[in-house]
């Protein structure tokens, strides 16, 4: 169904007259005004604070940011994704990963049928297979337990496992070492292959589809590379697949019983809660992986049920919103002030980026005259601080920053956690406040005048750059899970606001298609295709180097 333009919804419009007046705000002032804004503009739910105070914004901006959710049917769109409807349009396909973490006894229906029976047996066999590998039961080959894990696949078949892998190493079993290859680079391969021995190694190979042409490399790959030091036979013990494509992995040659399935419904990028969370159970163990869903469950329930004014996925869905559509900022950046949560920007980017990178309506309408999904960037705090920071506080570009912190640490250095909160809260008030031009004067009296004021400019500090602040008590696998949820659903409702369909990735596919051409003229398979000069040139350079 076609949607009225965005642009010429009322409530748009009345927001486009009252960020003429926003743009004129300072932060610093607003605090001033208001000792109570704290507290009116945070927001908590599912073991997770947000504090979005530190954004130019008032009580009016969410009113009609609100208004304009509410004229956009998000939380009817919300509703119908939940409900299992085929809200991605382009593949006729239902968007449920919300069905993957809810309990057995909450139904789920896809077509007339109830799915939760399906996704609970994946996660028994989730469990029966990720509990005997780490009790030692599960042997390789040669009667010995398994010490690595390869996982191969890429973007939402690595970046999610991956990116909680790390993020909660504090749970992982002590024998088991996790290794993520993705690139088609030859190089990522063999530096996982040379780290470990094919007797006591767990390769798994993940791909929604299983054609993905890097996967499909790296596992023939990693087969061969086995198989020249082990019989055939020993396959079975040493490989296993995640996919939603079964007839593929048959012909790869994988046992049946090690295969896990999902399902369509569910993205790439919203995968890490489906059997694609392979690594993060075989890691973590299974009561663990269920603390993960069961914190992103817990986001769900809020999201699914809360008025849009309390509602912590809408609120910052609509505060990124305003930012982009109204402050002209193009990019977010993401700064977890927590070393755990180190690849956690890089699965933003596939999150947000894929999702909303679009540039036509859901009907088909190009869409000319509003922005839709920023640029995604970031990582950890305080390393960001010593490198790119310098632009975010006094560049020409306004970048809003989402700081991410858990107040309690999981180790015992702990001048270092007050260091690491000291630097985040400082970090988001020197964004809010800056430095005016008579604070520099003060700090530099003594000086002779001239001196003085030929500093003052380099010295000051605009401030009035937005930020978020989420916090959690503890990065835990129930908060990680609510994390994501609530990233996952903000992707939802911006695109829901500016009339996108969030769950297709149709622009990753033509770069793919010339790859193979170019693969089989490199390769000397095919005769060379009249490219650009540019294009050829590279080839010919490429050719005379191999
Ligand atoms: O090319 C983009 C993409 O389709 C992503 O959306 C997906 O997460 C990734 O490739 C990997 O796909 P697959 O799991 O099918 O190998």
């Amino acid at each position: 169904m076609r949607q009225p333009l965005l642009t010429t919804v009322p409530s748009y419009q009345s927001l486009r007259n009252h960020a003429a007046q926003a743009r004129e705000w300072q932060m610093r002032e607003l605090f001033a005004q208001d000792p109570q804004r704290f507290e009116r503009l945070s927001v908590e739910a599912a073991g997770l604070f947000l504090d979005y105070s530190k954004n130019r914004l008032d009580g009016r901006t969410l009113e009609l940011l609100a208004q304009l959710a509410r004229a956009r049917g998000v939380e009817r769109l919300r509703d119908a994704m939940f409900a299992g409807e085929k809200i991605n349009l382009t593949e006729n396909r239902a968007v449920l990963h919300t069905a993957l973490r809810a309990p057995a006894n909450r139904p789920f229906t896809l077509d007339g049928q109830d799915i939760s029976a399906d996704v609970h047996g994946v996660l028994d066999r989730i469990k029966t297979f990720s509990d005997s590998v780490r009790n030692g039961a599960w042997r390789g080959h040669t009667g010995k337990e398994i010490t690595d894990v390869i996982n191969i696949g890429i973007g939402g078949s690595d970046l999610g496992p991956k990116m909680v892998c790390l993020a909660l190493r504090q749970f992982a079993h002590p024998r088991l070492s996790m290794h993520f290859v993705s690139n088609v680079d030859g190089h990522d391969m063999d530096a996982a292959l040379s780290r470990v021995n094919p007797e006591t190694t767990l390769f798994i190979i993940a791909s929604k589809t299983f054609t993905t042409a890097e996967t499909m490399m790296n596992a023939n790959t990693a087969r061969a590379w086995f198989l020249q030091q082990a019989p055939e036979e020993a396959l079975a013990k040493h490989f296993v697949a995640v996919s939603t494509n079964v007839e593929a992995i048959k012909t790869f040659g994988i046992d049946p019983a090690n295969m896990f399935p999902f399902w369509d419904w569910v993205g790439g990028r919203y995968s890490v809660w489906s059997a694609i969370g392979l690594p993060v159970a075989l890691s973590v163990g299974f009561g663990y992986f269920g603390d993960l869903l069961a914190g992103a469950h817990a986001m769900d329930e809020h999201f699914r049920s809360a008025p849009i004014e309390q509602n912590l996925p809408m609120i910052l869905g609509l505060v990124g919103f305003w930012n982009r559509e109204f402050l002209d900022c193009t990019s977010v950046s993401i700064a977890p002030y927590h070393q755990d949560l180190n690849r956690f920007p890089a699965y933003l980017q596939q999150l947000d980026m894929e999702s909303n990178g679009k540039r036509v309506t859901r009907a088909g309408d190009t869409i000319t005259d509003y922005e839709t999904g920023p640029v995604i960037w970031g990582d950890v705090g305080t390393n960001g601080q010593h490198a790119y920071f310098q632009l975010l506080h006094q560049g020409t570009d306004i970048t809003p920053i989402d700081f991410i912190a858990a107040l309690r640490p999981a180790h015992e250095f702990h001048e270092h956690h007050a260091a690491l909160l000291a630097n985040c809260f400082a970090q988001s008030e020197a964004f809010m406040k800056g430095k005016t031009a008579d604070e520099v004067r003060q700090d530099l009296a003594g000086q002779p005048l001239d001196e003085i004021e030929r500093l003052v400019p380099h010295k000051t500090f605009p401030g009035n750059r937005p930020s978020n602040t989420i916090l959690m008590e503890y990065l835990t696998p129930a908060t990680l899970g609510a994390l994501i949820a609530l990233y996952e659903h903000k992707v939802f409702v911006q695109g829901a606001l500016w009339d996108v369909n969030s769950y297709d990735q149709w622009g990753v596919e033509l770069g793919k298609v010339l790859a193979k051409k170019i693969e089989a003229e490199l390769n000397g398979e095919a005769q060379p295709a009249l490219h650009d000069s540019s294009t050829n040139g590279l080839i010919a350079r490429a050719k005379a180097a191999i």
